[in-house]
């Protein structure tokens, strides 16, 4: 006979936090929401722990290098996307790993025979004034020139006017040797009174670009996620099929932390993948595993080695996974039981195992709600797919600015692998996931700055300095559906912006 639980599959939205007492000294500013992403012994702390307790879904809507960059900035972690050719996933790696607070990329670049109109057309397509002139016409080609809006008149000089005529040319730039630091270079351009400094390599290759404006960059940054080099931290999904290729090519790249990327971790293809690594690799390579719901999940990924163990099945917002297969739980019970179970083997063990919250978060307090119950850190596609720096296009619907968002299960991401069943007969046999439009929203940083504020107040709120304060101090309480009314605006008539 089937077992039936007596507990009802509960999510979010049911729970709320009491109010406990809040001191004087529980003030936004010294809030510590810092947190470990992969395992570690009592006594001992988390070999990469996260001043933001964020990370971004290992979805193709998602998780790109310029997602991965803004993210890490801020002190979150992507997951860069396993689904796409290893090379096109190790490319963006690199390009995060090889960020450099404050040195650009040229993002476009001129021949010394393009002409005005070119120049016009490249500033009109990528927005930038400043663009290097290079041999091959390439960002990394041998630089002979820059091209800024200062050096041509465009009702005064011919559109058919060569670029050679108007740069200003190499024997002219001041220009920095690679290696330079933002200091240093900061100091030449002010010494100098440039607005851009180009960096090359001794072949005379241009590297970078250091702007005037970037000088503060570094400083607005105090909470980004680094390596022992300084260097962003990165993550990447990886499959239970292509591992044994995929897993050496991304440590190559420098990958910093993997995750086996799964709708259902609790099978023995992921088990096999995690040893894989961990075997192969020992334990300084780290890799997540999941995702599981339940204690029985939990304790077969950590059996499996995992560093860490994603929670969450089924209640993704692009996820249909439920109504397809019936499978699934709610996501603050997979939580709470989880959580129970990681707190009972650590105190059996002594080996803490992060807890990672994935899907299903669609308002702010609903992730101090997911903290609180025990994840150590929250995995969430939809939020961040609403901001610029998502790799996906903004477009108008219905008289409002969007940008796409779409789940690995659906037709548009064929990301079979996730879905496997372990079958000779590859591809994905009926879909799980959604193709959809979601807010757009504007800049990363700006959106992560108020949620992390609320989150904070939400903190202070139950009298709490840190996430483990939080775990052990927060008060919640089951909601009626009458009480959720009342939880919002009701009986007045709410005045639409601008109106
Ligand atoms: P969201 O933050 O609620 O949008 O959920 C994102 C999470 O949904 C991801 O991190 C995945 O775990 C999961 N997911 C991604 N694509 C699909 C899909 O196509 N079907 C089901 N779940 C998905």
């Amino acid at each position: 006979m089937a077992e039936y639980l007596q507990e009802v599959s509960r999510t979010f939205n049911e729970f709320l936090f009491l109010p406990n007492l809040t001191k004087k000294d529980c003030i936004l500013s010294n809030v510590n929401m810092k947190t470990p992403l992969v395992k570690f012994r009592k006594g001992e702390s988390s070999a990469i722990e996260l001043n933001t307790p964020f990370v971004s879904s290992i979805m193709q809507s998602v998780s790109n290098d310029t997602l991965a960059i803004a993210l890490a900035k801020m002190g979150g972690v992507s997951f860069i996307f396993g689904s796409q050719p290893i090379e096109n996933q190790v490319e963006m790696v690199k390009a995060v790993k090889g960020f450099k607070a404050g040195f650009v990329e040229s993002g476009s670049n001129l021949s010394v025979n393009d002409t005005l109109k070119d120049v016009l057309a490249k500033k009109r397509e990528f927005g930038f004034s400043t663009m290097g002139v290079t041999e091959d016409g390439t960002s990394t080609g041998k630089l002979l020139g820059i091209v800024t809006g200062r050096d041509y008149r465009v009702d005064y000089d011919a559109s058919t006017k060569k670029v050679e005529d108007f740069m200003v040319p190499f024997a002219k730039l001041i220009t920095a040797t690679i290696g330079i630091s933002l200091r240093e270079a900061n100091d030449i351009i002010w010494e100098n009174k440039l607005n851009c400094l180009p960096v090359i390599d001794k072949n005379q290759n241009l590297q970078y670009l250091v702007f005037r404006k970037d000088y503060d960059g570094h400083k607005e940054n105090p909470f980004a996620a680094l390596d022992s080099d300084k260097r962003l931290i990165v993550g990447g999904g990886i499959n239970t099929r292509d591992y044994k290729e995929r897993v050496p090519a991304l440590l190559d790249a420098g990958v910093d932390v993997l995750c086996v990327d799964s709708s259902d971790g609790h099978s023995e293809w992921q088990k096999e993948t995690i040893e894989y690594v961990k075997q192969q690799f020992g334990e300084k390579v780290f890799v997540g595993g999941g995702n599981i719901v339940d204690k029985e999940g939990f304790a077969y990924m950590v059996s499996a080695g995992a560093d860490f163990v994603k929670v969450g099945v089924g209640g993704g917002s692009i996820c249909i996974t439920r109504e397809q297969k019936g499978i699934g739980r709610g996501q603050a019970s997979s939580l709470i039981e989880v959580a129970k179970a990681r707190d009972e083997h650590y105190e059996k063990t002594g080996v803490y195992i992060p807890l990672c919250s994935d899907g299903g978060i669609t308002r702010d307090y609903q992730m101090a709600l997911a903290l609180a119950m025990g994840a150590d850190f929250l995995m969430m596609g939809r939020y961040f797919a609403r901001f610029d720096e998502s790799p996906t296009e903004k477009l108008m619907f219905e008289g409002s600015y969007v940008k796409e968002y779409w789940g690995e299960g659906s037709n548009r991401a064929r990301n079979w692998e996730r879905y496997d069943m372990g079958d000779e007969e590859q591809g994905l046999k009926f879909e799980e996931g959604v193709d959809s439009f979601v807010p757009y929203a504007g800049k990363l940083k700006d959106n992560l700055e108020v949620t992390i504020a609320k989150i904070k107040s939400t903190m202070c709120s139950c009298g709490s300095l840190s996430l483990s304060e939080l775990r052990s101090k927060a008060r919640l309480v089951l909601l009626s559906s009458a009480s959720i009314v009342e939880g919002g605006a009701h009986d007045v008539a709410v005045k639409k912006v601008g109106s």
